[in-house]
């Protein structure tokens, strides 16, 4: 029989769902000497949660997350919660020697990112940021062509992640709209996606100069469901929005590779615009998650007059990833890149090596965001390495 590892997941609504479904979709796909068990599953209100883990398909469950961290049963927490509960249940399950898997952004502020990395050291517990879209096999592909240099020296990376769905004015004041529950708007949600792929794909960064922006300062109080959808309380009651609605920033890398990023929940029209342009002195790449399969390549050593973008998609047996699914041209979704990610967190302890992306990856990713907001709050361009060493 294979070593079982049993996971205890905090959060069940949207990336629950997108955990919990990889977690059964894994042993079907990808082979590992361990297998990952649906152990339980923590929500705060017990009918909900109990159904949660009925349908999500896990064995128990518990309406307060340290009752899972003192369980015996429990060997990883996964936290799926929002962002400043982050830090709290990752250092407890740390101290009670379990590992642990975190969703993005790490935590509210550098300081408290610094905290959760020691923890986990200082344990020595396994260790993982849900940096996903790292996961898709033509990011992957991408990763491969610049490793092997067929790029050469990278110059450029221009990168979006936009969407629409915070247009309405009358959508809810919910919690990613508030700084103490997530940090900061936009530029932690969205933009800690986008500087992963940058650190990923071409390097750390040197520098940054950015702006943000808060179009609607004030919002009625509500929630939403877990396809983004508005849910109103009942009261007529606003607050303030505490966070931006869209970021800008410019960066140098340390390679010396200029960066042009941009995050928006305003910009109509584009529902998940994660995209990005790298360019290099011996080719370009393209890659939009809403064609998450799809690589588009350039390449200048190509004979003149074919020269230009071809589409690659990427489920060919070449690919990183496809050759565990169902052959060329039969496409992978969003869902997908979070079984890549528990492939990746299995063979760690397979390996004996910890994982990539880890919380020092969350760490190094919520300095750039403090660099931002440091070069935000002093009109000036901020230092990674300064920001990064002044905690
Ligand atoms: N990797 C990605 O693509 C991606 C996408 C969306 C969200 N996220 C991240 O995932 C995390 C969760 O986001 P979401 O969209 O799933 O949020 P959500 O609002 O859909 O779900 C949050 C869940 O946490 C639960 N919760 C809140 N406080 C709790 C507490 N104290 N104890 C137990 N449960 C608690 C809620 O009941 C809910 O089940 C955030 O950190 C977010 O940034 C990542």
């Amino acid at each position: 029989m294979k070593k079982q590892l049993r996971v205890g997941m905090v959060g069940y609504k949207m990336m629950g769902r997108a955990h919990s479904n990889a977690y059964r979709a894994l042993p079907f796909f990808f082979d590992h000497d361990i297998s990952l068990v649906t152990e339980a599953i923590v929500g705060r209100d017990e009918a909900k949660t109990a159904e949660a883990a009925r349908k999500l398909g896990w064995n128990s469950y518990e309406t307060d997350w340290r009752k899972l961290i003192e369980r015996d049963d429990i060997d990883i927490i996964d936290i799926v919660t929002p962002n400043d509960t982050h830090e709290e249940i990752a250092i407890a399950a740390a101290e009670a020697g379990k590992h642990v898997i975190c969703e993005k952004p790490l935590s509210l502020t550098l300081q408290q990112s610094k905290r959760m990395l020691t923890a986990v050291e200082n344990y020595e517990v396994m260790h993982m940021i849900c940096h996903n879209y790292r996961f898709s096999p033509a990011v992957q592909f991408a990763k491969k062509l610049i490793s092997e240099n067929r790029l050469g020296k990278i110059y450029h990376m221009r990168a979006t992640f936009i969407q629409d769905w915070l247009m309405d004015p009358e959508f809810p004041l919910v919690w990613r709209l508030q700084q103490n529950a997530s940090g900061s708007g936009t530029l932690g949600d969205l933009g800690s996606h986008i500087l992963d792929l940058a650190r990923f794909l071409v390097g750390e960064f040197e520098e940054v100069i950015g702006m943000t922006e808060t179009f609607i300062k004030r919002r009625p109080l509500g929630g939403m469901g877990a396809m983004l959808q508005p849910e109103r309380s009942q009261t007529k009651e606003y607050g303030d929005v505490t966070v931006d609605d869209a970021a800008a920033f410019l960066a140098r890398f340390e390679n010396g590779a200029m960066g042009n990023f941009e995050v928006s929940r305003f910009a109509r029209g584009n529902r998940a615009g994660n995209r990005f342009e790298i360019n290099g002195e011996n080719g370009s790449i393209r890659w939009d998650m809403e064609n998450l399969n799809n690589l588009q390549v350039y390449l200048e050593e190509d004979e003149p007059g074919l020269q230009g973008f071809r589409t690659i998609n990427c489920t060919e047996m070449e690919h990183p990833y496809a050759s565990a699914y169902w052959g060329a041209g039969h496409i992978l979704g969003y869902e997908h890149t979070f079984i890549h990610l528990l492939d990746e967190f299995v063979r760690a302890f397979e390996t004996k090596n910890n994982p990539s992306p880890d919380f020092e990856d969350g760490v190094k990713n919520q300095a750039v965001l403090e660099a931002v907001e440091r070069s935000i709050e002093t009109r000036t361009w901020s230092n990674f390495t300064d920001i990064l060493q002044s905690i």
